[in-house]
């Protein structure tokens, strides 16, 4: 049975409880970032086996015979693709290897097709009136920076659980010929942790579009990146979309920037048979080949799907204490009091935090101004605005446990504050 709000007195007696606790720990003089998802130093010292797998400049042949270390092979070497195609589920003839970011192949892929078209396009994106995204939200901060520099518009969809709501994403794609695509993250997704059900797959790949040229954008990011060791099994987008009669649909993306150096491993784009070559076309004119050697290194290492798992089980059960211990002292300092929620992924890099009622700026800012910075308030919303002002993402990957209770003890003590300073129920 839910019990009442707290009384007035004892709603004043622990506002200054939680000031005086504010205030001590502004004079700790704490610095800890938990604004980005970085992959924590422990796991990128093992990564030696990636740094060593390449040493001998006369060993740089991959399994064909190419030689690593000159031009040639642009599109990547044939075990590259075929390791990518174990991760993503996509034959490896429609696979490219880039470089070292699929943010970057993400926003050159949006580039073509405003200044070219894609397959099926009437025109380039760039000549028609007006071009829309679909954006579940609240999601990853540097796709909408993307959609927002080529002025696409974004409208937003909320996500149920089982990824973003199908019904609003059928009704907007199969109304509106200007709404050219989705962008998702499948598989924990940057936020909330979703993993897409199958059922969510499907009806993405089955569904009608207003545009012929319609695209999902499908940022496999975190598909390997599980916390206890159980893979997300999701039904493979690229059959899914083939089986639709929708080969051009998706455009699907990785990398191994959280398997072994954040912005500095492998990362790959699949396209349909179409959309390939038009990519091809205009990659042969934009670079001559990418790292090979880093290829390489990389294949070497991670070999398969099965040798990528081992891996991202050890590097899971390191980031699993530190997202208990995040959830932990949630629940210990805000268990009784129904002002707040937050997911509890099991894989990704995020933890999602809501407000029931607000206040998520100036929880950002004072926990900014006690030492702990966090990501931006808005920033999983398209133009960094969240109309309720609810949600904060907790990124616990890099601090260490210690240091991460801390600073959810001090996001607990803001919470509390902000709710008792907003009249807010405080119930328990
Ligand atoms: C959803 C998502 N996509 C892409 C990236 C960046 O990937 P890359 O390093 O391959 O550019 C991130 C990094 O945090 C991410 O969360």
């Amino acid at each position: 049975m839910k019990i009442t709000d707290l009384s007035t007195e004892r709603r004043s007696e622990l506002l200054s409880e939680m000031r005086e606790k504010y205030e001590m720990f502004r004079s700790y003089g704490i610095s800890l970032d938990m604004s980005r998802g970085n992959p924590p130093r422990e796991q990128l010292s093992l990564n030696g086996d990636i740094l060593n797998a390449v040493t001998d400049p006369d060993d740089c042949l991959s399994e064909d015979g190419t030689d690593c270390r000159n031009y040639g092979v642009p599109y990547g070497l044939r075990e590259a693709r075929e390791l990518f195609s174990q991760l993503i589920q996509v034959p490896a003839d429609n696979i490219i290897i880039g470089g070292t970011s699929s943010l970057n192949l993400l926003f050159d892929t949006v580039s073509r097709a405003v200044t070219h078209g894609l397959a099926g396009s009437p025109r380039p994106w760039g000549k028609e009136e007006k071009i829309k995204f679909i954006c579940p939200v609240p999601g990853y901060d540097r796709h909408y920076k993307i959609l927002e520099y080529f002025g696409i518009e974004m409208i937003t969809v909320p996500f149920t659980g089982d990824g973003p709501d199908m019904d609003q994403v059928e009704k907007i794609a199969a109304e509106d010929p200007s709404v050219k695509g989705i962008i998702c993250v499948p598989v924990y997704s940057n936020y909330t942790g979703d993993v897409y059900s199958p059922e969510t797959v499907v009806r993405l790949a089955r569904m009608e579009t207003k545009a012929a040229d319609f695209v999902v954008m499908y940022d496999d990011a975190y598909v390997v990146h599980d916390l206890y060791g159980v893979p997300a099994e999701t039904p493979s987008f690229y059959d899914e979309c083939v089986k639709a009669g929708h080969p051009e649909r998706p455009v699907i993306f990785a990398s191994t920037s959280k398997m072994s150096f954040a912005g500095g491993g492998i990362c790959c784009v699949a396209f349909g048979d179409k959309n390939l070559e038009l990519a091809k076309k205009a990659m042969a004119i934009q670079f001559i080949t990418h790292d090979k050697i880093n290829q390489l290194r990389h294949v070497r290492v991670l070999k398969d799907l099965e040798t990528v798992r081992e891996r991202m089980n050890r590097f899971g059960s390191m980031l699993l204490p530190k997202f208990e211990a995040v959830e932990e002292t949630f629940e210990r300092f805000l268990g009784s009091y129904d002002i707040a929620e937050w997911s509890k992924p099991k894989g990704g890099y995020f933890i999602c935090f809501r407000l029931r009622y607000g206040g998520a700026r100036r929880i950002v800012e004072m926990c900014t101004q006690a030492g702990v910075k966090l990501t931006p308030a808005g920033a999983g919303f398209p133009y960094g605005k969240d109309p309720s002002d609810s949600y904060i993402r907790i990124a616990p990957t890099f601090p260490a446990v210690d240091d991460l209770k801390k600073a959810a003890e001090l996001l607990c003590i803001c919470s509390i504050m902000v709710a008792l300073e907003n009249n807010a129920p405080l119930e328990v």
